[in-house]
C-alpha cells in the first residue's frame, strides 16, 4: 500500500455566494489512475484547478506526501511535480515539436551573449521522449505541432510533463474530442505514465474510457463526491447510472442502442 502523493481533505470551494465544491476528500497514489467522473457542471474543472494551484480552497486542506501544503499558484503546484494537461494538449500549433517541448526551458549551446537555442539537441531529446512513450510516428522534431493529430498532441504534452519530472499528471477530458483510435492511443499513454509510477488524475464523462484505465473512481454530482470505488466494484451500467444521478441512464442507453441496431 503506497501513501498518497496528493490528497484533498474536506475541501470546500465557493465563488462568492455560489458553493461549487462540498467537502471533497480524495487521494491520489503513485502508480494509480484516479478517474474523476461527472456530468457537465459537476465541478470537475474547479476541483482540478484546486489541485493545480489555480484556485484556492475556501476551506479544507491539500496534502502532498502526507504533509499539509497549500498551492498558492500554478507555479507552486508545478514545483511540487503536479502537471496539468488540457484538452487540446495546450501546445502552440505554429511551433515545432522540439520548440514546444522545451518552451520556457530551451537547451542552449555557446555562452553568454553567444548563447543560442540548440535546435538539434532540443529536437533529439523531444523525439526520444515521445518515442519512449510508444509514439514512434513522431520522428522529426522540426515538424509543426499543428500538423499532429489530437491524440499525438495530447501524447506530446504528457511525454513533456513526464520528462520534466511530473509526479502527478492531471488530464482534463483528454479523450473528449477524439475519435476511437486516437482515444485508444491516449489511453495507452495514460497506462504508460502509470506504469512509470506517476499518479494520474483522469477527468472524463466517458465511462468506457474511465474503465479502460482507472484503478480508482470518484463520481462528482453537484460538487460532492457521490460515490468513491475501486476497479471491479461496479459495472459500466452502475457507473453510468451514478453519473446520471440515479436516473436509469443505462436502460435508456440500451434502448437507444437496440433502436439504432434495428434502424
Ligand atoms: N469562477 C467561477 N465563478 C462562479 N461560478 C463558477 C466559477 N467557476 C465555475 N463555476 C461554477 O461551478 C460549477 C462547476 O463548474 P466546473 O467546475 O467547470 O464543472 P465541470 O468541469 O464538471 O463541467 C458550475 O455551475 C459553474 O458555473
Ligand atoms: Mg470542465
Amino acid at each position: 500500500m503506497s501513501n498518497p502523493i496528493l490528497a484533498l481533505r474536506a475541501v470546500n470551494k465557493s465563488f462568492g455566494p455560489i458553493d461549487v465544491l462540498h467537502d471533497i476528500t480524495l487521494e491520489v497514489k503513485a502508480g494509480e489512475v484516479l478517474c474523476l467522473l461527472g456530468d457537465n457542471g459537476a465541478g470537475k474543472s474547479t476541483l482540478i484547478k484546486i489541485m493545480s494551484g489555480v484556485h484556492q480552497p475556501s476551506s479544507g486542506v491539500i496534502e502532498i506526501d502526507g504533509v499539509a501544503c497549500p498551492l498558492p499558484s500554478p507555479r507552486a503546484a508545478s514545483e511540487q511535480g503536479i502537471a496539468t494537461v488540457h484538452q487540446f494538449g495546450g501546445t502552440f500549433p505554429l511551433m515545432s515539436i522540439g520548440r514546444s517541448f522545451f518552451v520556457g526551458v530551451e537547451p542552449t549551446k555557446g555562452w553568454g551573449p553567444f548563447k543560442v537555442y540548440d535546435r538539434r539537441r532540443a529536437n533529439a531529446i523531444a523525439v526520444k521522449a515521445v518515442q519512449e512513450f510508444g509514439i514512434t510516428r513522431i520522428d522529426d522534431g522540426d515538424r509543426l505541432v499543428g500538423g499532429l493529430s489530437g491524440g499525438e498532441r495530447q501524447s506530446l504534452a504528457i511525454a513533456r510533463a513526464v520528462h520534466f519530472g511530473a509526479r502527478v499528471l492531471i488530464l482534463d477530458e483528454p479523450t473528449a474530442a477524439l475519435g476511437v483510435k486516437q482515444a485508444t492511443h491516449v489511453l495507452r499513454i495514460v497506462n504508460e505514465a502509470k506504469r512509470r509510477g506517476l499518479a494520474v488524475v483522469f477527468i472524463t464523462h466517458q465511462v468506457m474510457h474511465a474503465m479502460a484505465v482507472g484503478d480508482h473512481f470518484a463520481v462528482l454530482i453537484r460538487g460532492a463526491v457521490a460515490a468513491d470505488f475501486k476497479k471491479g466494484e461496479k459495472t459500466r451500467e452502475e457507473i453510468t447510472d451514478l453519473m446520471a444521478g440515479g436516473a436509469s441512464m443505462a436502460s435508456l442507453e440500451a434502448e437507444i442502442e437496440s433502436q439504432m441496431a434495428q434502424a
